[in-house]
């Protein structure tokens, strides 16, 4: 892509003026900034803390990219802007985080496609994830407007699912 094209979806030009966003494959040496990204998110953001008591630290996410999932980042010149990762052997798009200043500028949506992509390409005809109860939150609103669709509410999670007849 060229330089001035904004990339992922093409809309308008980067906050920091003139980068390409398209997303690339996350590696390994790029962990860290995926929690740099993943603290910083205007709603739902978790403290490095608050993920370590979920058993989410850069040595665990580093095992998760050496076995179960892959994912996908856009940076804007040398910073990570948006990041997201998907389990290819159960079918759970795991996390999307975009930082404060480049939402709504169509990087959520091609990291999720890109995610959804890959996810479809190990076989995982049904796809699903777990977000926040709140449907008042930008991400209930953006997964809807995504193609997907409402499953259950359990353990004070809400479960979405996405199939072949909800693809956008
Ligand atoms: C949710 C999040 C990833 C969205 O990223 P984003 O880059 O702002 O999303 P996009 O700009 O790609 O939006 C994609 C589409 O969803 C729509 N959309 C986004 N939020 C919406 C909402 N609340 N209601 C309706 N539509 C919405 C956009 O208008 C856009 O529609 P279009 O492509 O038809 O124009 C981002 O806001 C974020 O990181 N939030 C904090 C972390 C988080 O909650 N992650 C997910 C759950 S843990």
């Amino acid at each position: 892509m060229k330089r001035g094209n904004p990339g992922c979806n093409g809309r308008g030009t980067s906050p920091a003026g003139s980068n390409d966003l398209t997303p690339v494959e996350i590696g390994i040496e790029d962990v860290p900034d995926l929690f740099t990204v993943r603290t910083a998110t205007r709603e739902n953001a978790l403290s490095r803390q608050q993920l370590s008591a979920l058993g989410i630290d850069e040595s665990s996410v580093i095992r998760m990219l050496e076995t179960s999932h892959r994912g996908w980042l856009c940076r804007d010149g040398s910073r990570v802007v948006g990041f997201a990762m998907g389990n290819g052997l159960t079918g759970e798009m795991w996390v999307v985080a975009v930082l404060p200043e480049y939402e709504g500028r169509g990087i959520g949506r091609a990291l999720l496609g890109r995610v959804e992509a890959y996810l479809r390409s190990r076989g995982r005809s049904r796809l699903w994830l777990t977000t926040d109860v709140d449907p008042s939150l930008r991400a209930y609103g953006f997964y809807r407007r995504c193609g997907w669709r409402d499953w259950k509410i359990a353990s004070g999670l809400r479960y979405m699912k996405k199939t072949a007849a909800n693809r956008m």
